[in-house]
């Protein structure tokens, strides 16, 4: 199974979520790969790889095969990070036909190398996030209840309808789940409401993840939660938010 982590607005938790997600599900047993597309590699500086000599936009210029640029996180767990350089990637791939597509060409058989394939994205849809959204089955939608992000929302379900018409037939929404959810704030409250009213029930997860200072400072310091506080309230979020995935997976499929 791919899945595209996104929501076009900013820091609403896309990167801490892909990496607290790869290793829940990791923890569960299942054989993670997650993918860095954010040219301000978050993901990979937040996995522990600062300055990598291998990566992802090495793959997508044609320099190596992505399996030289995957790093080992844990026995579940590879990433292939990436560095400001994959900044470039719209502006070289500007003429190239097919464009849209020169991920899934370079990584679409790790698919057959792994149970999840995990891909962080840009907090915009420029070509990076097509590529991503083109090669992905699921979209899990981030929102973030501290800023009013339920306009990164509409976007992204306008979005996943383009890519499913024009590119890629199999994209399908996972559902959302909110971030840094505070309970007691009123705010959280309304866009819990309008949320539910906007997708349905059952495509909002039941788990909401808290604010938690040990998801930040796992991420600051390149570690995954699971082995910085596997007992925080953000690890154990998380894995809850990974089993309620499994468990629609199954029922859906
Ligand atoms: N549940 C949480 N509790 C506390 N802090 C959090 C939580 N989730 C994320 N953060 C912090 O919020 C900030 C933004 O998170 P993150 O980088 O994951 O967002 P993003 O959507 O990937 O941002 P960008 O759009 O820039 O890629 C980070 O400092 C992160 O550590
Ligand atoms: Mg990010």
């Amino acid at each position: 199974m791919i899945i595209c982590v996104t929501n076009q607005k900013g820091g609403v938790g896309k990167t801490t979520s892909v990496s607290a997600l790869s290793g829940a599900f990791g923890k569960m047993g299942k054989q993670v790969i997650a993918i860095d597309l954010d040219p301000q590699g978050n993901l990979s500086s937040s996995l522990g790889y600062d300055d990598p000599e291998k990566t992802i936009e090495g793959v997508l210029f044609d320099q190596y095969d992505v399996e030289e640029s995957l790093h080992k996180v844990n026995d579940h767990l590879l990433l292939a990070p990436c560095t400001k350089s994959l900044g470039s990637f719209e502006i070289e791939m500007l003429n190239k036909i097919g464009r849209e597509k020169i991920l899934s060409k370079k990584i679409g058989h790790l698919e057959e190398h792994c149970d999840l394939l995990l891909l962080d994205t840009p907090p915009s849809l420029n070509l990076l996030t097509v590529n991503a959204l083109s090669l992905a089955q699921d979209v899990l939608v981030p929102i973030n209840a501290e800023k009013f992000s339920i306009e990164g929302l509409k976007e992204v379900l306008l979005t996943i309808d383009m890519i499913r018409d024009e590119i890629n037939p199999k994209l399908s929404f996972a559902g959302a789940f909110f971030t840094m959810f505070n309970r007691q704030k009123l705010l959280s409250k309304a866009m819990e409401q309008e949320v539910t009213t906007m997708i349905g029930e059952e495509h909002l997860f039941k788990t909401k993840v808290r604010v938690n200072v040990a998801l930040q400072e796992a991420y600051t310091l390149g570690q995954l939660v699971y082995d910085y506080a596997p007992d925080s309230p953000g690890a154990k979020d998380y894995l809850k938010i990974a089993e309620e995935y499994l468990k629609k997976m199954s029922l859906a499929k």
